[in-house]
């Protein structure tokens, strides 16, 4: 016999789905969204490859300064069957076209403000590389552009829209392992050497002048580009807000803070490459939240780098632990995770890898129901501040006291100054108000 409760549950989950359904199929009946990428690099054709995939929307126009990665990206709508996109090498042609709704912009970290804020302003929906921004102080310009424009903007962690890491975060927020007070974050991985170079002149497909946009100028280098500018100082975040920003995200959402930390402690430098790289390979910092006056509110995350390890911690290259008071979870973004009780009982697991095309629904979900998306920008800003915070921590060798409702470096002027970064003077790229 049926039980009639399950029989109840049945019925309303069977009209949800009704329901759902049909939601997505007025959107599909919907006219495609307009979409256009801005950096057809790596990552940029990571998400081409889906974007022209999917009946949604429509890729109306492709951006890259380097004229090669352009074309390359066009062949990659038409070969989906599409007409040829229009191609620009400056960005401001494609905020100009009405029929872009949305922009994916896959730049090197330099451009990822300056772009997003031009765009949101410009009235478009924005999906934004991680880390969001290439200094604090963008960030929360970043957010000001979304809310200001009523724009969705989205970064690009797309453990927000994954499966299996939704799933453990919610075990965590249930108290499956208790009270987690410690949250861990590790990227342990073998980087390449990028050499020393002297400046040259860059390829002629490349439009180095604009690459650079609203960073002071300097000459070309042949170890600048491309993909490796996140080891540079002007351009990236390091390794910490290349992959690192993932899994501190991830730690920051299990940990279930939503501020800015108020103590930073972090050290670490170059300890194996000789090469021109900048920021550390090895990299150890600590996050504290304040207690607010009861022990039971206080946090700590920690992350580990180590860029020179031709093997994995606990199974992954990049990975999580969230220490709580009845037990721990270890989680790979890509592969799954294991929940473990006292004395290490193993009460429950699951895999998954990253969802990227989750992530892009999510997105245009929120372009046609006007929620905030999975990885809103004001989420992406506290994470990435953690890796600026850090860097910062890192370069000066001092401890940092932070305020985080006003975003200032207390008793500290000149860590406070590396909030902000320098611009090209007077360059349209600028964000306002940096
Ligand atoms: N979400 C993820 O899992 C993931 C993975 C890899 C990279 N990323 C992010 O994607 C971004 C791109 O990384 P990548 O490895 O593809 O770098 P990349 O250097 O390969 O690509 C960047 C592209 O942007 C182009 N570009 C530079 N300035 C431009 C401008 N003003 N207008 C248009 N195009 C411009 C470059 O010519 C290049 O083709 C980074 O922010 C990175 O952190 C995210």
């Amino acid at each position: 016999m049926t039980d009639p409760n399950r029989r109840k549950f049945l019925e309303a989950a069977g009209s949800l789905a009704t329901a759902a359904s049909l939601t997505r199929k007025a959107h599909a009946a919907d006219a495609p969204v307009g979409v256009a990428l801005i950096g057809c690099g790596g990552m940029g054709t990571s998400h081409l490859k889906l974007l022209a995939k999917n009946p949604e929307l429509k890729v109306v126009a492709l951006s890259d300064v380097d004229s090669d990665r352009l074309a390359a990206a066009a062949q990659i709508v038409v070969e989906a069957g599409h007409a040829m996109p229009a191609t620009h090498q400056d960005l401001r042609n494609v905020l100009d076209d009405k029929s872009v709704e949305a922009v994916w912009i896959a730049t090197p970290d330099h451009w990822h403000a300056p772009a997003a804020i031009l765009a949101a302003r410009a009235g478009k929906h924005v999906y934004v590389e991680k880390p969001c921004s290439h200094n604090l102080r963008e960030g929360r310009l970043m957010i000001e552009a979304a809310r200001e424009s009523g724009k969705v903007m989205q970064v690009g962690t797309q453990s927000r829209s994954t499966a299996h890491i939704i799933a453990a975060v919610e075990r965590l927020k249930a108290g499956a392992i208790g009270d987690v007070l410690v949250a861990k974050a590790w990227n342990s991985q073998l980087r390449g050497n990028i050499g020393h170079a002297s400046p040259g002149d860059p390829p002629p497909n490349l439009n180095f002048e604009a690459w650079l946009g609203p960073v002071p100028e300097r000459p070309y280098q042949k170890n600048l580009l491309h993909s490796i500018w996140r080891f540079w100082y002007e351009f990236g975040v390091g390794d910490i807000g290349n992959d690192g920003v993932h899994d501190i995200d991830i730690a920051r959402w299990g940990l279930g803070v939503q501020s800015h930390p108020s103590t930073v402690t972090a050290a670490g430098s170059k300890y194996f490459f000789d090469d021109d790289q900048q920021f550390p390979d090895t990299q150890y910092c600590i996050f504290e939240w304040p207690a607010d006056g009861t022990v039971a509110h206080k946090r700590m995350l920690v992350y580990e780098q180590r860029d020179w390890s031709p093997y994995v911690q606990e199974g992954f290259e990049n990975g999580n632990a969230f220490y709580g008071t009845r037990g721990m979870l270890i989680l790979g973004k890509n592969g799954g995770w294991k929940l473990y009780g006292p004395r290490n009982k193993l009460i429950e697991e699951m895999s998954g890898g990253f969802d990227l095309a989750a992530h892009h629904q999510n997105f245009l979900d929120c372009i046609r129901s006007g929620n905030r998306p999975n990885a809103d920008i004001e989420i992406n800003h506290l994470s990435t501040s953690l890796c600026h915070l850090a860097n910062i921590a890192c370069r000066l060798g001092r401890v940092l006291h932070f305020e985080p409702a006003a975003e200032k470096v207390v008793g500290d002027d000149e860590a406070d100054g590396m909030l902000r970064r320098t611009y090209r003077e007077g360059h349209w790229a600028v964000p306002k108000g940096v």
